[in-house]
């Protein structure tokens, strides 16, 4: 490979040591540049990502930036994903026993939603609508939403006095991985009342809330 004329190799040309080699440059005005042009350059790529909207590249940048926040690292793909999941949320699941929406349409980080399950058959949770309330934080779905139920309910896996989801007992949570979404975790809170150790348990009535 050639550089120019006269058939110079592009290895030792100033240009070439000014991207591979800092130390060499000798000048603080070449300092600068040097240091310049190289977050120049990230910060287009980063743009040029962002754009195409390839979450997975993000991460990379922003490390090599080092002063992208937190909340950009998991930004592009924590709003896609939510995104992904309104859209599913508002299309309805499977047979409606199990659906959920966003609370908040203004809120652009997609944070509080509502999750409702009807309850499941030969239980005593039969015909009564359980709302639950959702709350995705920045890290979703890096770690799971904390989950917690509007409506009353009698089960081993939820707090008497909160409502809330206990994750250590309730396995969806405790071993959350980032491709379990909001529908998985109500059709499981759905499948674990018909459990028989929840199935029969004596529920406060109905209509009630925590
Ligand atoms: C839950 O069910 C158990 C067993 O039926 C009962 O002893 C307990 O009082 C119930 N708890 C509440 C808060 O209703």
């Amino acid at each position: 490979m050639t550089f120019g004329s006269g058939g110079s190799s592009v290895v030792g040309s100033p240009l070439f040591d000014f991207f591979n080699d800092p130390p060499a440059l000798t000048s603080a005005f070449c300092l600068i540049a040097y240091r310049f042009c190289y977050l120049s350059i990230l910060c287009v790529l980063l743009g040029y990502v962002q754009f195409f909207d390839l979450g997975l590249w993000v991460p990379v940048v922003s490390l090599r930036l080092g002063h992208i926040d937190y909340l950009s690292f998991y930004a592009v793909p924590r709003n896609f994903r939510l995104l992904e999941e309104l859209e599913r949320g508002e299309k309805g699941i499977g047979d409606g026993t199990v659906s959920y929406g966003m609370d908040d349409g203004d809120d652009i980080y997609m944070r509080s939603w509502t999750g409702t399950i009807i309850g499941p058959h030969n239980t005593v949770h039969e015909g009564r609508i359980y709302q639950l309330k959702l709350f995705c934080d920045k890290d979703y779905p890096e770690k799971p939403p904390s989950v917690r139920f509007h409506s009353r309910i009698n089960m081993t896996c939820v707090n008497h006095e909160t409502g809330v989801v206990e994750p250590k007992k309730f396995g969806l949570l405790a071993n959350w991985q980032r491709e379990y979404t909001m529908e998985d975790i109500l059709t499981q809170l759905k499948k674990e009342m018909a459990v028989p150790h929840n199935r029969k348990l004596v529920q406060p009535p109905e209509g009630t809330y925590f």
